[in-house]
């Protein structure tokens, strides 16, 4: 299995290729493949590939869907190809018949992703058209939700990327997404590459944006949607959050309705990942020589304790606006979020 390795993101486009299950569970707790929709897409390939060769299936979908905690499409791409391995394997009785059953799932499970993303695009551009009638969009969006996260061109990147190429994007104001830099590696490069305006910024000087009043709305993706509209997503979301309420700006969350999960009541019960110290007591940018513990330069004294969720939740209340493939859902209740998940099944 061949994959991008986002860690490298922007210096270097390196292949890092993950030939059974545990390299792809190193794969996914490094970094090097991440954000929701794609650990779906990865999670149900690596269950193809333990089975393809011939290795335990259901301890590699197990220690797959265990790599990570929060983003609720890894178990949902990982029990699907399980899903469908299990039962080709139940009815012929043949591993290879299984195994391309998996691999099929998973196929199909990338291709209906690429779909999903055209889809919440056009929703999005259609609801900003409609909160924000005078076109000119300025869009601050957070962490990285693009074509690299995706089988498509992402979720709430999508959204700007459309408006974009509706001649509707002003800018795209992008947070370097503290402490991984996703948004300064991963968006900004993105970015670059559609030729639309950006402009990159520290967390921190959000506000201050807010303020002068150059945000008309904020986009940004999920890890998971509990079944009150609870949004996990990369941490720093909450506070914009809370900004965006405070300055009367759109907060709008876009993902596939594969990240709503009806098993997780609301945003208490969404398990939040911790994620070592160092990658706060070090800077980690691929490019910078390699002197520290976690492999970076050193910006804190040694032994400083860091506390580094790698999310946080917002609650339905601050989100204006749930965008999936299915459509927008405004205001967030648990029943509007019910019938979009029933419509989806429906499908
Ligand atoms: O820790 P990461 O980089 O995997 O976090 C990714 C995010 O928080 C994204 O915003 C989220 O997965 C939505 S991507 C469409």
């Amino acid at each position: 299995m061949v994959l991008l390795d986002q860690t490298r993101l922007p210096s270097e486009e390196v292949e890092l290729v993950c030939t059974d299950a545990p390299a792809l569970v190193e794969a996914i707790r490094s970094l090097a493949v991440r954000g929701a929709p794609l650990l779906g897409i990865a999670g149900a390939y690596g269950v193809a590939l333990a089975a393809a060769r011939g290795f335990d299936v259901v301890e590699a979908a197990r220690a797959l869907e265990g790599a990570r905690p929060t983003a609720v499409n890894l178990a949902v791409g990982v029990r699907r190809a399980e899903s469908a391995y299990r039962a080709e394997l139940a009815g012929t009785g043949e591993p290879t018949a299984a195994a391309v059953a998996a691999l099929a799932a998973a196929r199909a499970l990338h291709q209906e992703d690429a779909e999903a993303s055209t889809r919440m695009a056009a929703h999005g551009v259609a609801l900003l058209d409609e909160l924000l009638p005078g076109g000119g969009h300025r869009i601050l969006t957070h962490c990285n939700s693009g074509s690299l996260v995706s089988g498509g061109e992402g979720t709430a990147f999508a959204v700007a990327l459309a408006a974009h190429r509706a001649g509707r994007l002003r800018r795209l104001w992008v947070d370097e997404t503290r402490p991984l830099l996703q948004g300064a590696r991963l968006t900004a490069y993105e970015a670059a590459r559609t030729g639309m305006a950006y402009t990159l910024l520290t967390d921190n000087a959000a506000g201050s944006l807010f303020a002068s009043g150059d945000v008309d709305a904020v986009l940004i993706g999920a890890d998971r949607i509990a079944a009150d509209g609870s949004v996990a997503n990369k941490v720093g979301s909450y506070p914009l959050a809370v900004l965006a309420r405070y300055h009367h700006v759109p907060f709008i969350v876009v993902a596939p309705v594969t990240t709503v999960d009806p098993e997780t009541p609301d945003g208490a019960s969404i398990e939040v990942e911790q994620r070592p110290g160092f990658e706060v007591t070090e800077i980690l940018a691929p490019q910078v020589p390699v002197t520290g513990a976690g492999g970076g330069i050193p910006v804190a004294p040694l032994g400083t304790q860091a506390y580094n969720p790698a999310f946080d939740v917002t609650p339905p209340e601050l989100v204006t606006a749930i965008v999936t493939e299915e459509g927008a859902v405004s205001p967030v209740t648990a029943e509007a979020l019910a019938e979009l998940c029933a419509r989806s099944r429906r499908a």
